[in-house]
């Protein structure tokens, strides 16, 4: 049987500037050293103008750094843009994708999403996939067919290159991101278990290694019931990534 290692990753979004930055990471890392080694990985997603400080902060630590961002081609006129391979440079290892404040707050959509995974895994980086249905769409019955076209139009046309080292899910219901409201354990589960087949048909043999996160406030207080179901792999965490104290938490949180 494969076993998925945990990922808890923080995604700190247009929060934190470089010397609280390297004050909390440092906070974090203090806290990890400090436990017995916590049986999970560990990532921080800053905003790229720090990314490289940070990267160099951490360069001793188990706490890997990751961009929240990136455009889909190499190099080129696009003003403002960071490419995959910038961010690869600056010491990022992994980046978030198709994150719901830019699928529903820009306009990105699963094409371009599919194409910025591709330009992701080709610079050397592990992409964190995000999906997630609005409130509508649940209440409205749609959110089993909204996530399997979102995951199937996001992934790469070419699957037989996707692994448990270049690829991640992170399932982020649009309505729960920031409202203090999750789904129930048992939508939780409904849902990571069918991403888990979709991956299943999609991939293949390596579908398995792949880990689907949860992300849409986690906290200290709902993190291990949530860490504790079938096909969770992790967790994708906003506002509770901001303080040392709520993160450091979570980690425990895992069994
Ligand atoms: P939240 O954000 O934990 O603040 O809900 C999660 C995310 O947007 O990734």
């Amino acid at each position: 049987m494969i076993t998925r290692r945990k990922l808890i990753a923080g995604n700190w979004k247009m929060n934190i500037m470089l010397s609280e930055g390297l004050k909390l990471a440092n906070s974090i890392d203090e806290y990890i050293n400090s436990q017995e080694s916590p049986d999970c990985d560990l990532l921080i997603c800053p905003t790229a103008l720090i990314l490289s400080d940070l990267s160099e902060k951490l360069i001793n630590s188990s706490i890997a750094v990751g961009g929240q961002n990136c455009h889909a081609e190499i190099s080129g006129a696009y003003t403002g843009e960071i490419s995959a391979s910038m961010l690869k440079n600056s010491g990022a290892s992994y980046v978030i994708l198709g994150h719901s404040e830019r699928r529903h707050g820009l306009n990105e959509t699963d094409n371009m999403v599919q194409l910025k995974v591709t330009a992701a895994q080709n610079a050397g980086l592990n992409a964190i996939v995000c999906i997630g249905e609005t409130e509508n769409e649940r209440e409205t019955n749609q959110t089993i067919a909204v996530l399997t076209k979102q995951l199937e139009n996001s992934l790469p046309s070419d699957s037989s290159i996707l692994n448990g080292t270049n690829t991640i899910i992170a399932y982020e219901p649009v309505w729960a991101i920031g409202s203090g409201k999750t789904p129930t354990n048992d939508q939780i589960t409904e849902v990571h278990n069918h991403i888990r087949e979709c991956l299943d048909k999609i991939i293949g043999e390596q579908a398995n290694r792949i880990r689907i996160l949860y992300g849409g406030s986690m906290k200290p207080d709902n993190a291990a019931s949530i860490l504790e179901l079938d096909n969770v792999d992790g967790g994708l965490i906003g506002g509770a990534s901001l303080n040392a104290k709520d993160f450091c938490a979570i980690v425990s949180a895992i069994d």
